[in-house]
């Protein structure tokens, strides 16, 4: 597979900084035989693979450095995080959304999925139903039905090229057995970093209809163009108190693959019975997860930043190109995450993933985010990478519209 070939993009004259500028984050690394699920997918066919959300970087350097330092120890007991561990989270939620956590909240968990799932059965009965916007991150609808809850879905709407609530569809939809809401923020698949005011809305509607509120907020680190993360539990005491806020050092700092993740619960009633429904069956976070979860939080956001600028960098390649090159491929206002959402209705295709992925582009199927005729790219990548990724999808779309 060719991953470095230089493509000759007539339109990035226009982006001279970019084209020009070198970054760690440019350097390809082979992540093949790495047990990595986004690269075994394709695993012996030429298929760049541009679905699932981690990314083609290495994590930053000083998380490297703390899990070199704890394998050279070389025990691996059952683990539990040390206080510091959990003093990096306090910490990097006080200084970075100005909440104010006690350490009793944090429920520790090898991954939101699972916290998604434990959710779904700690504070629904098999009888009640839990609400979603889509189009959703696929585990939100899977969750509910896997543990056998119901789930309900209001669509979301558009304001010009921005994904916003329909608080008529989410009014209608809400039935007197439903229990929780099911929100994301920033929005996977949609890019949205909802403003402080739907926010505002949000918990009104938690409370109108006296919901509890899950927050899942793993991308909150991935906001572009310089936006501020507000975590819904600081916008009142009430909402803290009907609000589980889920995070993740994962996603920022692609470390997915060691399962960390947390549960954020301030009501103790609430915590307990979540608790309750952990207890015996999800396993514990592992040595390496807490040691990589505090150094990242610890020491990764300079890291982070030039992460950001990469990424923005990358978002702005992918608009740009397709708005040149594929312009029958609709785009929306991308503010945070490196998952761009694209609209390919008018392409006419029966099968848009399978389209692609017969072209060479693994991508996400946008049936399973509740939105058939839709496909989500993942730009986490070095930008040669993302630019042999364009390339195909420019074939895959030529041979779709020619
Ligand atoms: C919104 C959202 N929640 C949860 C997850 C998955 O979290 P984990 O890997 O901790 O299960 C993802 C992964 O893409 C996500 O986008």
């Amino acid at each position: 597979m060719m991953l470095n070939s230089s493509l000759s993009l007539p339109f990035l004259g226009r982006l001279p900084d970019l084209a020009k500028m070198s970054s760690q984050f440019d350097e390809v690394h082979d992540r093949k035989n790495t047990d990595s699920q986004k690269w075994q997918k394709y695993e012996g066919k030429d298929i760049l693979p541009m679905w699932v959300a981690d990314m083609d970087f290495q994590a930053p350097q000083p998380v490297l450095e703390a899990l070199h330092e704890r394998v050279d120890h070389g025990i691996f007991g059952y683990a539990r995080p040390e206080r510091s561990a959990t003093e990096a989270v306090i910490e990097m939620l006080e200084n970075n959304y100005q909440w104010r956590v006690k350490a009793e909240w944090l429920v520790w968990l090898p991954g939101l999925v699972v916290g998604l799932n434990v959710t779904s059965r700690a504070f629904a009965s098999t009888d009640e139903t839990i609400l979603t916007t889509t189009p959703i991150y696929p585990p939100f609808l899977l969750a509910p039905r896997f543990q056998n809850r119901g789930v309900i879905k209001a669509p979301m709407a558009l304001d010009g090229r921005t994904w916003v609530f329909d608080w008529d569809a989410m009014d209608n939809a809400v039935e007197p057995n439903t229990r929780m809401f099911f929100f994301c923020n920033p929005h996977n698949p949609c890019s949205r970093v909802f403003e402080k005011e739907e926010l505002e809305r949000v918990t009104a509607f938690c409370e109108k209809h006296d919901l509890l509120l899950c927050s899942d907020e793993i991308h909150c680190e991935l906001l572009l163009d310089g936006r501020e993360h507000v975590s819904i539990s600081t916008l009142s005491k009430e909402i803290e108190q009907r609000c589980l806020t889920l995070i993740s050092p994962s996603k920022t700092y692609n470390l997915a693959g060691l399962g960390c993740s947390l549960a954020i619960i301030p009501n103790d009633q609430l915590r307990r019975q979540f608790a309750a429904s952990v207890r015996g069956i999800v396993a514990e976070v592992n040595n390496f997860g807490y040691v990589a979860c505090e150094a990242a939080y610890r020491h990764g956001a300079q890291w982070r930043d030039e992460l950001l600028d990469y990424l923005k960098a990358n978002r702005d390649l992918v608009q740009s190109f397709v708005q040149e090159k594929m312009p029958l491929i609709g785009q929306y206002e991308h503010q945070a995450t490196y998952l761009a959402w694209m609209d390919m209705q008018k392409l006419q295709l029966d099968n848009p993933g399978r389209h692609f992925e017969e072209r060479g582009v693994g991508l996400s199927e946008g049936s399973f985010f509740d939105a058939p005729n839709h496909l989500r790219l993942n730009f986490g990548c070095p930008r040669s990478t993302l630019q042999e990724g364009l390339k195909r999808m420019k074939n895959a779309y030529d041979a779709a519209t020619n």
